[in-house]
């Protein structure tokens, strides 16, 4: 079994072998991607692929402490993280009284924050009272409807000293990493190197301090649609479907049950 990540491994890893991270959203795959990731994340993209709703724009505290506690049980071995829903840190006082909830009501090890320079202040609150912060700029899924769309970043420059003065920010306010997510390869590498802590990408290229894929994208089973940087490692949903529908045929044509599935 492999060993619990801490902060300071983590931390350590800057630049060093890449940090593999994926989300979980039950026990069930949580226990089946344990042995592959250094850190599970528990999104809010749960809303999304789990919940069926068009972005993650709805999800609640509720919903992610039910889910984080269901992947801590699944994988105790696991550096856990959860996502704090839109709405529940538009204040210092706010997020801390929801991060607060999150640490006592379940086993997570940080919470994570989209945004960034603007959101430096309520990192610093968190991170002095004992929450530890992940990061997340770049494409922020929160700010999908505000935003229009999910743009990817860092194609201006105006963009790009943008990005790295948000990873300042955020690491000066006192996270231990970051996501950054849909930003153009040459300008997340720049990000990368702005800053002494592991930056992890999703949809910005390979010179990051590692990756973080949603496991239901990576495995082919959330079907309704799938972004440019979505690598299928398997073809879950035909496999899944075929399953089914060998099953589906075995109880019409009654070949299923045999002996060998019989009291
Ligand atoms: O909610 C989520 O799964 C995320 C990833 C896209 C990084 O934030």
């Amino acid at each position: 079994m492999n060993k619990k990540l801490t902060i300071s491994t983590i931390k350590k890893r800057k630049g060093q072998e890449p940090l593999v991270m994926i989300t979980a959203y039950d026990a069930l795959f949580a226990r089946l991607l344990e042995p592959s990731a250094d850190m599970i994340l528990v999104g809010d993209s749960l809303n999304m692929s789990f919940a069926g709703k068009s972005d993650t724009v709805s999800a609640t505290l509720e919903q992610m402490i039910y889910h984080t506690n269901a992947v801590c049980r699944g994988a105790q071995n696991s550096f856990v993280i959860t996502d704090m829903p839109f709405g529940t840190y538009t204040s210092k006082e706010l997020a801390l009284q929801n991060a607060t909830q999150v640490f006592q009501q379940t086993q997570a090890d940080c919470v994570k924050i989209e945004g960034g320079a603007e959101k430096a202040s309520i990192v610093a609150h968190l991170t002095n009272n004992g929450i530890a912060v992940c990061g997340h700029i770049g494409l922020l899924p929160q700010s999908v409807r505000s935003e229009g769309g999910y743009k990817v970043k860092g194609k201006t420059k105006e963009e790009e000293s943008q990005l790295i003065k948000d990873a300042k920010a955020i690491e000066n306010a006192g996270a231990f990493c970051m996501v950054i997510e849909g930003v153009k390869a040459d300008v997340a590498k720049k990000v990368a190197a702005s800053v002494g802590i592991p930056v992890i990408g999703i949809g910005a290229g390979k010179d990051v301090d590692g990756q973080v894929l949603v496991f239901s994208d990576m495995l082919g089973l959330f079907e309704a649609f799938t972004p440019k940087f979505v690598k299928k490692y398997l073809d879950g949903a035909s496999l899944v479907k075929e399953a089914l529908q060998e099953y589906a045929t075995e109880v019409q044509t009654k070949t299923f049950p045999t002996q060998e599935h019989t009291y």
